[in-house]
């Protein structure tokens, strides 16, 4: 049978609201933390305080002797692991600390764990406990150790490129700009901290905890338990927020299951916010010098564009942020390269927009820079140099429709008004107004996943797949895509996933979770579809019967004839016939390795801001933010909006909030909580408008969708401090922009 049910339903493009929402906002969302099953232990675990060194004395008697208190793990009785916690089991693993010696390499590392009746005797036992350092001087800023280069490039090692003759690139130039910009370590933050509820029958492990890969977290756990994956059961049905942070297998959880063995009882390990700054990962520091060069008509000839970015001292994780200067501007010449240096950090990790939120921010104010220094609007320069094809290889984009977000952008934010010189525009209450611009850019990847869809005999459907929703609505905009692919309105399709027992739903990362899992889904019911069109077309009483060979399409639970609505049955009437109570089809998705080849696909961008500067006391408001975005089909525009809203949100705290800030005496991070580690509050968030423009992509995946998730970060950051610049004629070049910068302009 032709493979013709690929026309998109009505669901698809469709403002629903999230499925999620009534069960969060009521309270009766469960999240991994609040299982409380019978025999439960409470776990609380030691953080290290100092950043390196080594713990000379560690005293369980006083703990030990705590009558709510049942064990004390340290590195002394540890039990045994069947994994070496070195070992990367899956694609986004990295060594994890868990009692293996005393070795500290940073602040908040796991020292010891303590075990208890209640969450109080656990967190009396933890205080009992008083390690006996022997310390090291920490290193915890980017001048503090000795820089090495990527050996072997992979994830979270980027390598060095170099696209055309550099040198010569550099020498051509007439209008050159040599700028270093710092951006600080940030920490994820989710709303939910890291949890887990751990049970163990025999050789069978229960996992109650926040996974945006579940299956691949079985598979880390199965290997360091030396059991088979698909005895590790993983619930996550809901997220309080990820950010990548729970992508990867963490050394405090993995503990707390480990401690769940020995004690041969379920424990439960809820991270503190403080102890959520260290051993889950964060994202990393940079130091970026851009060096760029144009001609005389400001056709950029020379991106060379290096970083150094932080990591721990015993793995690597680098922010990939020179990569985000490869695919988006023409220039004759292109460098990306990379640096590292080993600090005594927990090791950093992917956090929304890895890479290219640093990146991105760096090379947007440089291009400003070199627009200026070429005495050219900063959107009139970006559009002389845009690039038609990928730069350096010259693929085509899958599509492109970057240069309709800028005109949409620009036009609703009023950009033709902005005068070119800096410091020239004040409010009615004499604040300094500046507008600034950002291009926006996050690649489309797909992973691979896998999906279930059953129809069933009253025309009703299940679908099924192991997804992860981290309140980002992936569940609602992906039974929208189900629903469609079975040719059924969305409220007779009811919607599994959050547990690994379901088929592989992939990686809610990367931007990719909707395409990926999105197209099993669509698959899956295409399939069962297939199925049913079988069945009716051997039905001598069906509408379909004889048009095996025809090709099929699928609306409000019937099935037609393609382009004949005369001829049509329900799926309801097509199982009755058959005798079947339900027919199963399955699907997968991931990208072809051709299509992956001949195409760059990205999402793409442009942000416009408005600031006003106090021009006496340096404080810094973003007016307004006007961000435009292409990023293929949208799938649900109200959650996609939020997506991007919240990526705008994001970026705003970049350029003006967040820092992680060490003690440089002990290592310690001393904003280790959200009244000093500053986020975005509403009041910081005043004008906010999201323009997405829609692009019909047939080669970035089946369905045509890019992603949403990361993008709004990436424009934003270069867009304010672009702004500032223009409010106030002052370039500030580390991240985030302080109101110390500004005070006294
Ligand atoms: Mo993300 S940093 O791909 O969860």
């Amino acid at each position: 049978m032709p493979d013709t049910f690929t026309r998109f339903g009505s669901n698809s493009g469709q403002p629903v609201t999230r499925r999620d929402g009534i069960a969060k906002v009521t309270g009766t969302a469960t999240f991994a933390a609040d299982n409380h099953p019978d025999g439960l232990l409470h776990a609380v675990y030691v953080p290290a305080a100092i950043a390196r060194g080594r713990v000379a004395d560690l005293d369980v008697s006083a703990a030990e002797a705590h009558p709510g208190v049942t064990h004390v793990f340290t590195p002394a009785n540890r039990p045994d692991l069947a994994g070496d916690p070195d070992d990367k089991p899956t694609r986004f693993s990295f060594r994890i600390e868990v009692l293996q010696d005393d070795t500290v390499r940073y602040a908040g590392q796991p020292i010891a764990i303590v075990l208890g009746e209640t969450l109080e005797a656990a967190t009396e036992g933890a205080r009992l406990l008083s390690p006996r350092y022997e310390a090291q001087p920490p290193r915890t800023g980017l001048d503090d150790n000795a820089t090495f280069a990527v050996e072997e490039p992979g994830f979270g090692a980027p390598g060095d490129t170099v696209l055309g003759d550099i040198d010569a690139a550099h020498a051509d130039a007439t209008i050159s700009i040599d700028a270093t910009y710092e951006t600080p370590p940030q920490y994820h933050n989710a709303m939910e901290p890291h949890a887990v509820v751990a049970e163990w029958d025999g050789d069978r492990l229960s996992l109650d905890m926040p996974s945006q890969a579940l299956r691949m977290t079985c598979a880390a756990y199965a290997h360091l338990f030396g059991i088979p994956a698909e005895n590790v059961t993983l619930r996550s049905p809901y997220l309080g927020g990820g950010f990548g942070s729970k992508a990867i297998a963490t050394g405090p959880l993995v503990l707390a299951t480990l401690a769940a063995r020995a004690a041969n009882r379920p424990v439960k390990l809820s991270l503190t916010r403080q102890q959520m700054f260290g051993p889950v990962g964060h994202r990393g520091a940079t130091r970026q010098r851009l060096r760029l060069g144009c001609d005389a008509d400001g056709n950029i000839l020379a991106l060379d564009h290096e970083t150094l970015a932080t990591t721990s001292t015993f793995e690597t994780f680098l922010e990939s942020a020179s990569n985000a200067s490869q695919g988006l501007y023409t220039a004759s010449a292109i460098r990306s390269a990379h640096r590292g240096v080993r600090l005594d950090v927990g090791t950093p990790g992917p956090m929304r927009a890895p890479g290219e939120a640093s990146g991105s921010a760096a090379l947007e104010c440089a291009i400003d820079e070199l627009a200026e220094a070429a005495n050219m609007d900063p959107l009139d320069f970006r559009l002389r140099n845009y690039a038609e094809v990928e730069p350096g290889t010259g693929r085509p984009y899958s599509s492109k429709a970057l240069r309709e977000c800028y005109e949409r952008g620009a036009t609703a934010f009023g950009w033709a008004d902005r005068p070119r010189a800096p410091g020239t525009m004040r409010s009615s209450g004499g604040q300094l107004i500046g507008w600034g611009m950002g291009t926006a850019f996050f690649p489309s990847p797909m992973f691979a996943a896998e999906a279930r869809s059953t129809l069933r005999a009253d025309g009703s459907a299940v679908v099924e797949t192991g997804a992860a929703d981290m309140g980002q609505g992936a569940w609602t905009a992906l039974a929208q895509i189900a629903a469609d692919g079975l040719g059924l309105p969305l409220d007779r399709v009811e919607f599994r996933s959050g547990i690994s027992t379901l088929p592989d739903g992939g990686v809610a990362g990367g931007s990719g979770h909707t395409a990926t899992a999105g197209g099993a889904l669509h698959a899956a019911g295409r399939d069962a579809l297939h199925k049913l069109g079988e069945l009716a077309a051997e039905q001598s009483e069906s509408p379909l019967f004889g048009a095996g060979n025809s090709e099929f399409e699928a609306r409000d639970g019937r099935l037609y004839v393609a382009g004949d609505d005369t001829r049509g049955d329900a799926f309801a009437d097509i199982l009755s016939r058959a005798g079947l109570s339900e027919l199963q089809g399955t699907g997968s998705a991931s990208r072809p390795e051709a299509d992956t080849r001949d195409y760059a696909m990205n999402s793409h961008g442009a942000v416009f801001a408005e600031v006003a500067v106090d021009p006496d006391l340096g404080q810094i408001r973003v007016r307004r933010l006007v961000g435009a975005f292409a990023a293929g089909r949208i799938i649900n525009p109200r959650l996609a909006e939020s997506q991007l809203m919240g990526g705008m949100i994001w970026g705003l705290s970049f350029a003006l909030l967040e820092e992680a800030r060490h003690d440089p005496r002990t290592g310690r991070i001393v904003n280790a909580d959200l009244a000093e580690y500053k986020v975005p509050v509403n009041a910081d968030v005043q004008g906010l408008q999201v323009i997405t423009v829609h692009e019909d992509d047939p080669h970035v995946n089946q369905l045509g969708i890019k992603g949403v998730g990361e993008i709004g970060i990436t424009g934003t950051v270069g867009a304010i401090a672009n702004a500032i610049w223009h409010a106030t004629g002052k370039r500030v070049r580390r991240f985030p922009i302080r109101i110390e910068d500004l005070v006294g302009i």
